[in-house]
Formats: C-alpha cells, sequence, structure tokens
C-alpha cells in the first residue's frame, strides 16, 4: 500500500505522533496567509460567491489563465454552497453485519495476517480439491512491525478477540498471547460456511495438479497509461505480456505525441493493439487519471473483444511471472477483484489522502481549493490504483448506478482519485464480497526517499512515490517467488536496466549467446515531428551546432561533391551501455551539391565538461562526482538532465557524491560566470557518510551565456573545479531574441561588491588554471554569431563518431570519409537492439516474435 506521509526519521514517534506531524508538514507547505478577499477587479469577472477560504485565494493567485481561475472559483462556490453530489450514498452490500472485512483467504507458513485495528477482520476459507487450505497459525503475525502471536479458540466458547476456528482445525497449535497488542482490539472471526462465495480459491496458488479441464483461460485486457518517451522499454512491456488472446489497450497522455505515435505503429500490424483516441492531460494524481481509466472501461465494454480481466499497468511495470501462471491465477479466481487497501484506520487514510479536501483540475495541476464533506452512509477505503478487475464487475461500472454515479462525482473535484473510488466502489457494491486486498505488484517503496512533496509542480499536496528497481533490490523481487504477485513497478532503463535483464533471465531463462545488445538502452529526446512537449530550446540549439559542425567533416578535401547543407535536425538519443550514461545521438539529414539524395547521418557525442580536482588530498579525495545540470531527481538521487543542457532561463545545480570519510567538514562553491565575475557563493557541510547530494544556488536570470565555472574552496584554497555552459539562445521558441534582450544575456553582470572575501582565491586558481577562453560574446552580427556558437559548444561537447543511415554506392563518388554503416556499430541508435524489436505473432504459441 501506498503511504503519502514524509519519513519519520528519528523513528521514535509513535505510529499517530507521526501521522500528525506529517499532516501538520503538508498543511505548512502551502502556507497562505496574509491574503485578502480577491475583488472583480482583479480577477477580471464576478466570482459566484465571496471567496475568502484562503487556499481558493492563494490557487487563484497562482492561475495564470482566466478560464482557470473562473473553474477554481465555480467549483470552490458550487463546494460550499451546493455540492454537486449526494450527502448520502446507498451501501449495497449485502455482508452488512461486517463493518471491514480484510480477506485473507489460505494461508500458508509465513504469510502475514494484517489487522486492522478496531476492525472485524474475516478470515474465509474453503476445502475445494485443487486449493490449499493450510491455515498458517503457528508463526504469529507482525503489525506494526513487531511480532505477535495468535491465540485459537474453538467449539463453543465465544472470544471476543483471538482466532475463532471450524471444529476441523482444532487440533492446531497456536502459541501466543494477543493481549500484546498496542491497544487495539482485534477479533478475527473464521466461518466456514454460508459464504462459498469467497472460496479460498481466490487467494490461493493454483495446485501443481491443477488442470484448465472444462474452464476456458481468461482472457486479460492490459490498459496501459503511459507518459514520457520510454518507448523501447514499453515495447519490452509488450513483449513481455503479448499473446494473441490478450489485449492492449493503450492510453497516452496527451502532451506526448512522440511516444503516441511509435506505439499507433502496433495497431497496424497487431488487431489486439489499439490506442485510446479519447486523450487526457493526466497529470500525477489528478482527477483526469480516473476519467481516463473509466473511458477506457467504457470503450472496452463496448468493444468487440472479448475479455474476462482488466489489469492496468504504466510504463514503468513489468511483469514478474509468466504470463501462464497469471493466467492459471486468474482463471481460478475469476470472480475476484483485485485491489490494495492502505491498512491503516479509515479516518487517518481520508486526511492522509486529503479525500476530504477540494481539488480543482487545469492548467495541468490540482489546485487545493477548501474543504469538502464526505458523502455519508458508505465504507470508505482505498491504497494502490493498479488493480486487476473482472468483466462483470467493470460492466456494472460502466453501466453505473447511484452509487456510481455519485462517487464519480465527488472523485472529480478528489486527489489522487483513481486509489479510492474502485476500493470505495467494490466494498459498497453488490460486488463487495469479491474484493481481494492484494493488486498483485510488488512496489519499491523507499519512503525516506520517496516522499519529498516532488510533485509540488503539479499538485498542492506533498505526494509519494516509489523508487526504480536497481540490481541490488533483486533479492526482493526474488522473493516474491511463492507469492501471488505478478508485477513490480518501478523499472526505469535509463536508470537501471541490468534488473530488468536479471528479470527476463529468471523468468524465460538465459539469452542465446549472440543476442545484440543486451545492456544498451537508447531514448529518445527529440523528434522533428514533435509539437508536445515543445522541444527543449537548447537541445535544437546545441544538436544543430554539433551537427552542423559534424556535416563539416564529412568529406574529404579533395572531394568535388561538396555539403550544400545541414538539412534538419531529426532526432535527439540518449545512449546508456550497463547502467552508465554514454553520451547523445544527433541523427540529422545533409543534402550534397551533385547529389539530389539526402543522406542521413549519426553522430555520438559527449558532455565533456566534468569536475575536476587539483588538490587530491584528505578530505577532497573522499569527493566522486562534481558536475552542474539541472532537474536533479531527489527520489533517485540523479540529475534527469543526461545531456547538462542549460539554458538562459534554467536553474541550474551543483550535484556532488562524496565517498564516506572520517570527520564531517564544510566546503564553499564559488560560481563565476563568464566574465569571471562571482556571482553565487554557497557553503555547505559534508557529513561523515557516504552521499550524493546537490546545490541549487539563487542566479539573477537570465544566465550570462558561455562557460561558467564553480570552484570547491576547503580552508580557503580551491581543490576542485567544475566548468557547465550557459547555451547560447539566440531564439526562444523559433522567434529572434530581441536585441535588447541578448544584450542582457550577453553583457557582464557586474556583481562584484559583495563577495570581496574571495578575490585572492579566485585570482590563485585563474594563475594555475588556464580555462577555456572561447567564452565571450563579441560580435553580433550574423555569421559570426553561428561561428561563435559552434565554438562555444564544440567546447563543451565532443562528437566522438558519425556513421551513416543506409550506405549507397555513390557515396565513394561523392569523396564522404570511410563512413561506418549505423547498424552496424554498438552505439548508434540503429543498432540492434532484439529485446524491444516487435515483429510477428508466432503462429504456435501466439507471443510475439
Ligand atoms: C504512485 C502510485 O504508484 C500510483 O498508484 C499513483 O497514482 C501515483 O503515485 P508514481 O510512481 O508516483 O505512482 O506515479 P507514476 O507511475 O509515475 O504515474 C502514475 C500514472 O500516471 C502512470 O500511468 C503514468 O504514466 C501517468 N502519468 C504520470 C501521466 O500520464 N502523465 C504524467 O505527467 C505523470
Amino acid at each position: 500500500h501506498r503511504n503519502k506521509l514524509p519519513p519519520d526519521k528519528d523513528n521514535s514517534a509513535s505510529s499517530n505522533e507521526y501521522f500528525n506531524k506529517a499532516l501538520q508538514h503538508r498543511h505548512n507547505n502551502y502556507k497562505t496567509d496574509n491574503l485578502r478577499v480577491l475583488g472583480v477587479d482583479e480577477l477580471g469577472f464576478v466570482p459566484p460567491c465571496d471567496i475568502s477560504g484562503r487556499e481558493c485565494v492563494s490557487a487563484l493567485h497562482r492561475a495564470k489563465t482566466e478560464t482557470c481561475k473562473q473553474i477554481i472559483a465555480n467549483i470552490s462556490c458550487l463546494i460550499k454552497t451546493n455540492p454537486p453530489y449526494p450527502k448520502r450514498l446507498p451501501h449495497q452490500c449485502p455482508t452488512n453485519d461486517v463493518k471491514q472485512t480484510t480477506i485473507i483467504g489460505c494461508f500458508r507458513d509465513g504469510k502475514e495476517i494484517k489487522l486492522l485495528p478496531g476492525y472485524k477482520t474475516t478470515l474465509i476459507y474453503t476445502n475445494s480439491q485443487e486449493n490449499c487450505i493450510d491455515l498458517c497459525l503457528q508463526s504469529g503475525f507482525a503489525y506494526a512491525g513487531v511480532e505477535y502471536g495468535t491465540e485459537c479458540f474453538c467449539g463453543n466458547e465465544t472470544p471476543e478477540w483471538g482466532l475463532k476456528l471450524p471444529d476441523t482445525f482444532c487440533d492446531m497449535q497456536c502459541p501466543g498471547n494477543l493481549s500484546q497488542m498496542c491497544g487495539g482490539h482485534y477479533t478475527i472471526n473464521v466461518f466456514k460456511t454460508g459464504v462459498s462465495k469467497f472460496i479460498a480459491k481466490i487467494a490461493s496458488e493454483p495446485s501443481p495438479n491443477f488442470k484448465h479441464n472444462n474452464i476456458p483461460p481468461v482472457r486479460i485486457v492490459f490498459l496501459l497509461t503511459l507518459n514520457g518517451r520510454a518507448v523501447r522499454q514499453v515495447y519490452r512491456l509488450i513483449k513481455a505480456l503479448f499473446h494473441r488472446d490478450h489485449y492492449f489497450f493503450i492510453h497516452v497522455d496527451a502532451r506526448h505525441d512522440y511516444m503516441f505515435r511509435e506505439l499507433s505503429k502496433l495497431e497496424l500490424t497487431l488487431s489486439n493493439v489499439r490506442l485510446s483516441r479519447r486523450r487526457h492531460s493526466t497529470i500525477w494524481g489528478g482527477a483526469s487519471l480516473l476519467t481516463t481509466l473509466m473511458d477506457a472501461m467504457s470503450d472496452l465494454v463496448q468493444s468487440s473483444w472479448d475479455w474476462d480481466f482488466v489489469i492496468n499497468l504504466s510504463e514503468s511495470d513489468f511483469p514478474i511471472k509468466s504470463n501462464d501462471a497469471l493466467v492459471k491465477f486468474l482463471t481460478v479466481n475469476r470472480e475476484h477483484n483485485f485491489v490494495k487497501s492502505h491498512g491503516r484506520e479509515v479516518q487517518q487514510f481520508i486526511q492522509k489522502q486529503g479525500l476530504d479536501k477540494t481539488f480543482v483540475e487545469c492548467e495541468a495541476r490540482m489546485w487545493r481549493v477548501g474543504e469538502k464533506e464526505l458523502p455519508k452512509g458508505i465504507i470508505w477505503d482505498g491504497g494502490s490504483d493498479w488493480l486487476a478487475l473482472s468483466r462483470p464487475f467493470v460492466d456494472y461500472l460502466v453501466a453505473g448506478d447511484t452509487l456510481i454515479s455519485g462517487l464519480s462525482q465527488f472523485f472529480k473535484y478528489t486527489l489522487l482519485p483513481a486509489e479510492s473510488f474502485f476500493h470505495t466502489v467494490l466494498r459498497n457494491s453488490p460486488f463487495c464480497e469479491t474484493y481481494i486486498d492484494n493488486n498483485l505488484h510488488v512496489t519499491n517503496w523507499k519512503r525516506w526517499l520517496g516522499c519529498k512533496c516532488q510533485y509540488r509542480h503539479v499538485v498542492d499536496w506533498c505526494g509519494c512515490s516509489p523508487n526504480v528497481f536497481r540490481y541490488d533490490d533483486w533479492n526482493r523481487i526474488k522473493n516474491t517467488e511463492k507469492k501471488q504477485v505478478y508485477f513490480a513497478r518501478k523499472f526505469e532503463p535509463i536508470i537501471n536496466l541490468s534488473i530488468i535483464d536479471t528479470l527476463e533471465v529468471w523468468l524465460y531463462g538465459e539469452y542465446p549467446a549472440d543476442f545484440k545488445n543486451r545492456m544498451s538502452y537508447w531514448q529518445n529526446l527529440y523528434h522533428y515531428d514533435d509539437v508536445y512537449p515543445a522541444p527543449d530550446e537548447s537541445l535544437l540549439i546545441v544538436g544543430n551546432s554539433l551537427a552542423r559542425v559534424a556535416t563539416k567533416h564529412l568529406t574529404t578535401s579533395h572531394t568535388t561533391c561538396q555539403i550544400r547543407t545541414l538539412d534538419k535536425l531529426l532526432q535527439v538519443f540518449t545512449y546508456h551501455h550497463k547502467d552508465k550514461f554514454k553520451g547523445f545521438l544527433i541523427q540529422y539529414e545533409v543534402s550534397f551539391s551533385n547529389n539530389s539524395n539526402k543522406l542521413l547521418f549519426e553522430s555520438w557525442c559527449w558532455p565533456k565538461l566534468q569536475g575536476i580536482i587539483i588538490l587530491n588530498k584528505d578530505p577532497i579525495n573522499r569527493l566522486l562526482n562534481f558536475i552542474v545540470s539541472s532537474d536533479f531527481d531527489k527520489k533517485e538521487q540523479m540529475s534527469r538532465n543526461f545531456i547538462r543542457l542549460i539554458g538562459p532561463y534554467t536553474e541550474p545545480v551543483l550535484i556532488h557524491q562524496w565517498g564516506a570519510g572520517e570527520h564531517s567538514f564544510a566546503v564553499t562553491f564559488l560560481w563565476l560566470n563568464p566574465y569571471d565575475e562571482l556571482i553565487n557563493v554557497t557553503s555547505t557541510n559534508i557529513e561523515e557518510s557516504a552521499l550524493i547530494t546537490f546545490s541549487k544556488p539563487i542566479l539573477p536570470m537570465p544566465l550570462s551565456q558561455g562557460i561558467w565555472t564553480v570552484l570547491l574552496v576547503y580552508e580557503n584554497v580551491t581543490m576542485a573545479y567544475t566548468q557547465f555552459l550557459v547555451t547560447p539562445l539566440h531564439t526562444i521558441k523559433d522567434t529572434s531574441i530581441p536585441a535588447s534582450q541578448m544584450s542582457t544575456i550577453n553583457k557582464p553582470q557586474n556583481y562584484r561588491q559583495s563577495f570581496e572575501d574571495w578575490t585572492s582565491v579566485i585570482k590563485t586558481f585563474k594563475n594555475s588554471i588556464v580555462l577555456e577562453t572561447k567564452n565571450k560574446f563579441i560580435d553580433r552580427t550574423k555569421t559570426k554569431i553561428t561561428s561563435w556558437v559552434d565554438n562555444l559548444i564544440t567546447s563543451a561537447y565532443n562528437i566522438l563518431e558519425t556513421c551513416i543511415v543506409i550506405p549507397c554506392k555513390s557515396l565513394n563518388d561523392c569523396g564522404l570519409k570511410e563512413l561506418v554503416t549505423c547498424a552496424e556499430t554498438s552505439w548508434s541508435s540503429y543498432s540492434p537492439d532484439p529485446k524491444s524489436d516487435i515483429k510477428s505473432i508466432n503462429k504456435e504459441s501466439g507471443t510475439l516474435n
């Protein structure tokens, strides 16, 4: 289950103190004091009611467009005066006497029993030939990290707590004592009869001798909700799950053209793959994610596809069991619905999740605008939004009733709606008895890393995210071998490919010895057809400049065939090998003067500005990495800006990594602009333990273009330095930057006054190290600007190699330098990548070749 609280660092607080602290932390992050009621003058429209709530006022201050401001004002007024959802909803679950049920089903040795404080937990089993009924009562169970024993009661005893067992199990041993439990009141009843629908098949593994016999295997729809550019990983995921009897229904975030285009190609050859045309901007935690799932389910119900289950997955999920195992499991559990519950007290969950707050989605953001009241009369539940839902339940969801329409309205204004909507419908619907507390997933939660309020740019709330599995986490996955989990998340080959490789070998056996590029990964960063997201201006400048420089080097000096022009930068990829970033690839088209054909090339480039240690002595010999980049991902402890593109409006971060040492010490960073002016000074303490950390200076924007230098000073001596390029932008969004702004970007900034103390340190450094001097922007005439840009860019990036995509005979006549064909290299994006190749369907197995 997910837990969006910030980490309980000292681990000393009791559960409740921790919760309250965390909640306070959340609220503090959105302090909106000293705000006034907004009037017509400021809003530009008449709000339907007086808007005085500080959260709403804050949202209205921050929203940019009038449409969004109007939506915020309208919804806040509506929720306050006349909520667009019922005050009470019907509870239609026939087992009314059970306040809350956690169905554990049949469990075996060592399986943890989770108890919810204050709730009755019903354990239901059945004895059927194919399925296990071994109740494991001997080892006790863990709650809140503490092991407790169990106590059993048999026959006519009516215990207040403990396990009431059916007679057949009376001879089992139940040592331990429940009374030690931390203040809670726990009751477990074990029913043998009257609940035959909850048969133990639900959560039990099919026994080894289980055969499908007359039961047809289930057909699954994999509902993929995707964003980003990890296309090759999505291809790999589809390959792993594919069978001609299953289906793929894919939604791609409306803002991600490249993923959509690349996956659309699959529709042409695979009839069981379809992309949704009802596309939404599915921001993290947004109401739009529920709309997307419901739209998809409605499309699926209306489609001619014949399916039994729908399982939603993202680009960062991957199977950890074979498809066969999944199909067998669902076939014996076809009546049931798999969702994972939060496992806390309901009220805590509601607060933690912000269910009682109103959120409004616009401008691709969830704005928090005030409180809201939960409809009464139903059981509230939630947890993970990764689900496996049965066809009858999905039919019911799509057909709708009062419960569903009421909850749909309520969740329109709720953060992370998909994490609670399905659970709550299930608990209160006629399908309540089909609820299984298992989302079939193992999730890599590392809350001390994943709960850093990292979604503040899209939601007014502090959200958490699971971490990416790395090779070191392998045991976590391997240990699920006997558990009823079939998927894991998250995987990102751009961060760690070896874990995916290890997993696939584990699942499907060793790769053939001649399998190409197992440990290489390419991810597209730019495609010339992209409209959304708009390409990064710095990337275009750097890509075009390097393509220009590479093109110049293509022809030999004595050739008759001259390059006419660099026609177009086509694509940019990052290239990774053995979990290391190995550079980036630019793909471009070139015309030659005596050849009408355009030729396609790819060049492998490398950002060469690294940290340099000048004095490698204690404690600086602990320094392992020292670079400037941006987009530091606090959860994964790395910069996602591999190419280290920094434009005049980018906020740079200094990333420094240290090995462990014996004592802590202080270092100072001096930021010098291309004119050697000291722009910022930051100090930080480096602790004894190994760490990766970052410093984010406040620099005046726009940043001066050219090469900046950061000095690492320890005890008044520069021990190391690093440089970074602020990309020279002469256009922003295809428009030339006005001359007035160009000069601001390019002139010295006169920041001398406040940092005088450092003059001698800087002077000593400058006297001892010769730095790049191509920095300065001297002549702004059109022809010179290009050569200035190219000069600057080649002092920050190297071109390592170039290949030609399609070799042609006339090339020799053209006098092109000897060039390798891209497909023959190991680094080009055209190099074979069979792990992500989707070819045809294998007629025998029904899987992909
Ligand atoms: C966690 C939980 O696992 C998930 O249940 C919850 O919905 C969000 O928090 P996390 O890893 O943080 O997941 O989110 P992520 O998997 O990145 O995103 C959730 C879904 O939203 C994915 O399907 C993803 O593709 C989609 N998404 C995310 C978008 O479509 N666009 C975005 O900009 C971000």
